[in-house]
């Protein structure tokens, strides 16, 4: 169990579930988040979406990390464990410099700073370092393993890739530090909303269909990606710290790659709608058509597999966004009376 821990991008998406999670399972852990708040939001850290937490007790440094002194707070916190989320997280960010400034060049920092405190380092790399091809998405679709990564088809999925290689560099030096890096597929869940244009397909599909609208895909819906749940990314982030896990470089999925023509089908069923897909051409000539973790490392390495196969999570994900609706809906009115 973990009782001190720093979350970067702590009020973003996955890192405010992650802070949710820690103090779920010890109420008087004690947490410092570093998030200057860019993109994610106070908001997040108010409720715990899944509603067990009760209140953020933690802290928050509202910072960029290259302007916090991240080695004096380590030093006088001790942290457990660094868990590292911050990033940009929007893929069709094209100014390169940023990208790998925002991304990549703090990231040594927090590496001799987790070496010299003596914390585990666990980091959010992406799917987005395999690149358009890896996998034999234009050959025959399989699911990616570790080894095919490294050729990135946006900046994005460079500054994962320049933190990988960080990565291996730092514990090649230093054979006993406990970090690991972990690819995360495309994840979906609540405290996502404040991503707009980079929240999950299936949060937006939901959302248009709730609307009564058509949900808008990708000419043909075939395109298929590893659609995989909050709940299970937190669970695989967390036993990525643990005692017994093996450093590495890991895939975080579902393991299953599921076409954007089946999302939108188990959400008509979840939300008891019959909308059909309204297909556009495709723009963007980095898209990834297929994504599938292999989990095979994962499963040895870190002990975990996912619990939620992406239908059963898509189902109980729609239900939780409709009620959400349902109930600011209801205090809209009641504002209004
Ligand atoms: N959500 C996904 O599908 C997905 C997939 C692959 C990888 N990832 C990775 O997982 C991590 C979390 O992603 P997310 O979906 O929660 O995104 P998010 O944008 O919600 O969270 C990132 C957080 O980091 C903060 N931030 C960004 N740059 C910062 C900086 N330099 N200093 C301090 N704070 C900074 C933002 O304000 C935000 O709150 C990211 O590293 C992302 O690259 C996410």
């Amino acid at each position: 169990m973990i009782r001190r821990a720093i979350v970067t991008g702590g009020a973003g998406f996955v890192g405010s579930q992650l802070v949710w999670q820690l103090q779920r399972q010890v109420p008087d852990v004690q947490i410092v988040v570093i998030d200057d708040m860019r993109c994610g939001t106070f908001s997040n850290l108010v409720e715990d979406p899944f509603g067990k937490a009760g209140p953020f007790k933690g802290t928050v440094i509202a910072k960029p990390l290259a302007a916090v002194d991240i080695r004096d707070i380590a030093a006088r916190f001790e942290p457990e464990v660094i868990f590292h989320e911050a990033a940009i997280t929007d893929t069709t960010v094209t100014d390169e410099a940023t990208m790998i400034n925002d991304n990549a060049d703090s990231f040594d920092t927090l590496i001799d700073v987790a070496q010299s405190v003596g914390s585990r380092l666990v980091w959010a790399s992406s799917a987005a370092t395999y690149g358009i091809e890896a996998g034999g998405a234009t050959v025959a679709h399989r699911p990616f393993v570790c080894r095919d990564a490294g050729y990135p088809a946006n900046v994005y999925g460079f500054s994962k890739w320049l933190m990988e290689n960080q990565h291996r560099r730092a514990v090649a030096d230093h054979r006993d530090f406990h970090m690991v890096g972990l690819r995360y597929f495309n994840v979906f869940g609540p405290s996502e909303a404040h991503k707009g244009k980079m929240a999950s397909m299936v949060y937006k599909l939901a959302m248009q269909m709730l609307d009564g609208q058509q949900p808008r895909i990708f000419f043909d819906g075939t395109q298929a990606r590893d659609q995989v749940y909050v709940k299970d990314v937190v669970a695989a982030t967390i036993a990525a710290a643990a005692d017994d896990a093996k450093a590495g470089i890991y895939n975080v999925g579902s393991g299953v790659a599921t076409s954007f023509n089946q999302v939108v089908e188990q959400l008509n069923t979840a939300l008891g709608t019959d909308l059909s897909a309204d297909y556009f051409d495709n723009p963007y000539s980095f898209y990834q058509a297929y994504t599938c973790a292999d989990l095979d490392e994962t499963r040895s390495g870190l002990g975990w597999e996912p619990s939620y196969s992406p239908e059963d999570a898509i189902v109980e994900y729609a239900h939780w966004i409709r009620g959400q609706r349902e109930d600011s809906k209801r205090s809209l009115s009641e504002m209004k009376i």
